[in-house]
């Protein structure tokens, strides 16, 4: 589509190898995906099996060589913790590149450094995986929300801990098994606690609370309190009385004046019950939300994959790509940047309804006569349309309801046993027929 972009990555480890798994193969992305060059990545350990298929000339022990390379244009810092991470996301800056960091823990800390040293090299700073995983969060913020006065910035914003919860509440796993996993599944912090002293939390509340209101946030004045002394007992009684028990970031606007010099702030981090009806009570496993109000947006939820590789790692090229798209659209003069303009490349065409594949409910009225569910399954099966549950309600004199939720089957093959189905003399008619998910 343009010229290419030279790569450079810092750690190879679950998010790393996200990426390059990703930029290694492009086709079905974004076109511009295929103009970028994974250059040069480092690693602590050569000899480490890696998930993707790197040459000799493309890894080094030696973080220096990438951030120095004349041929990477961006550098991409995952390797995480404070340093050598916050030195080489600087040395690349002052050397002209680009950076795109998921460490939430420099950016909490050095993020002011960090973005005057961009600002001035005239370089950018992305920072997109750093709170929520796959999560869209800080381009809205940053874009998409920038005409609202934002007022409260809340939600679950660890997987791990959220993992851990959830697993406690709905299978009773202990809790040193349940982190064991986390860490398996690569969703822990290099040190876990990070995460189970809700530290981790902190830093990305101090994140979005400094783009959501526009000023630094002292990240040691964040009072923090993770779930490693919560009892399960809570969890159950919280249960009893209609509420589930999360990690919640909070920070919220302390004023209702407009413009104040420094504005006063609210942010805390703390297990916290939430009504089962909640928007974030329902939020379970490795998921994020976050909750953004606003005037005059009224309240937002961003909800989705909160770590992990793929999630984390798409995080991460959406932010490369807008470096290269901005970059293209500075270099040919006139010209749009692709991103934002959301070009099409290529034609797009509808498929016949019939071919379609999906889950069906049905409901029919039938009489209650012995045999009638067995014959209504034979004419499904008859078809190759698998069911999933038949149940029948209501019996009495009068006839019987039988409902249907069928697997994944296209919409030809299930007209088939409809119309044979509604012929059934003991069939006196179908009373619903819905998609299902
Ligand atoms: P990993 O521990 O899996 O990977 C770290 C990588 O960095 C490894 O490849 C390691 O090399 C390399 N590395 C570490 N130190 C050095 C060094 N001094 N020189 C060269 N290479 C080094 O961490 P993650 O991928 O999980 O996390 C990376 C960052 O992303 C962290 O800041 C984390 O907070 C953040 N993050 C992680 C998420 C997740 O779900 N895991 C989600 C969102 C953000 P080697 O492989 O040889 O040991
Ligand atoms: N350890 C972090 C978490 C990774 O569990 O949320 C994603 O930032």
């Amino acid at each position: 589509m343009g010229s290419r972009i030279g790569v450079g990555l810092l750690g190879l480890g679950t998010v790393g190898g996200g990426v390059a798994s990703i930029l290694l193969s492009p086709d079905e992305r974004h076109p511009l995906v295929a103009d970028l060059d994974l250059v040069r990545v480092a690693v602590r350990d050569l000899d480490r099996p890696r998930p993707v298929d790197l040459s000799a000339d493309q890894l080094t022990k030696d973080p220096e060589a990438v951030v120095n390379d004349p041929s990477v244009d961006v550098v991409v810092e995952v390797i995480g913790g404070i340093e050598p991470a916050r030195s080489l996301i600087l040395k690349a800056i002052s050397n002209g590149k680009s950076v795109v960091t998921a460490n939430k823990a420099v950016i909490a800390r050095h993020g002011r450094e960090i973005a005057d040293a961009a600002a001035a090299a005239g370089v950018y700073v992305l920072i997109e995986a750093a709170v929520g995983g796959g999560i869209p969060i800080i381009e809205p913020l940053k874009q998409s929300l920038g005409g609202n006065r934002i007022n409260r910035v809340s939600g679950i914003i660890n997987g791990t801990t959220n993992y851990i919860l959830t697993r406690m509440a709905t299978e009773g796993v202990a809790y040193d098994d349940v982190i064991a996993e986390a860490q398996r599944l690569g969703y822990a912090e290099a040190d876990p606690a990070a995460d189970v002293d809700g530290l981790d939390a902190a830093d990305k509340i101090a994140i979005l609370a400094a783009l959501a209101f526009g000023g630094a946030i002292d990240r040691s004045g964040v009072p923090t309190e993770g779930i490693s002394s919560l009892q399960g007992r809570d969890v159950e009684y919280a249960s009893q009385l209609g509420y589930g028990v999360k990690l919640l970031a909070v920070a919220e606007r302390m004023t209702d004046q407009g413009a104040t010099d420094v504005l006063p702030l609210s942010l805390r981090v703390q297990p916290t019950l939430v009504p089962t009806d909640h928007p974030l009570a329902g939020v379970n496993g490795v998921n994020n939300a976050i909750l953004v109000e606003g005037d005059p947006i009224g309240r937002v939820m961003f909800y989705g994959p909160g770590a992990g590789a793929g999630p984390t790692a798409s995080a991460v090229v959406a932010d490369i790509l807008n470096i290269a798209g901005v970059r293209h659209a500075s270099e040919a003069a006139g010209r749009l940047d692709p991103l934002l303009a959301a070009d099409s490349w290529r034609q797009c065409k509808l498929v016949d309804p019939g071919d379609v594949r999906q889950k069906h409910y049905v409901r029919f009225h039938t009489s209650d006569t012995p045999g009638v569910i067995g014959r209504i399954g034979s004419c499904f099966g008859d078809r190759d349309v698998s069911i999933q549950s038949i149940v029948q309600f209501r019996a009495n004199e009068a006839g019987a309801e039988i409902v249907v939720i069928t697997h994944d089957v296209t919409q030809k093959q299930m007209d088939d046993a409809l119309k044979e189905i509604q012929s059934m003399p003991e069939i006196s008619g179908m009373a619903a027929h819905l998609g299902c998910l």
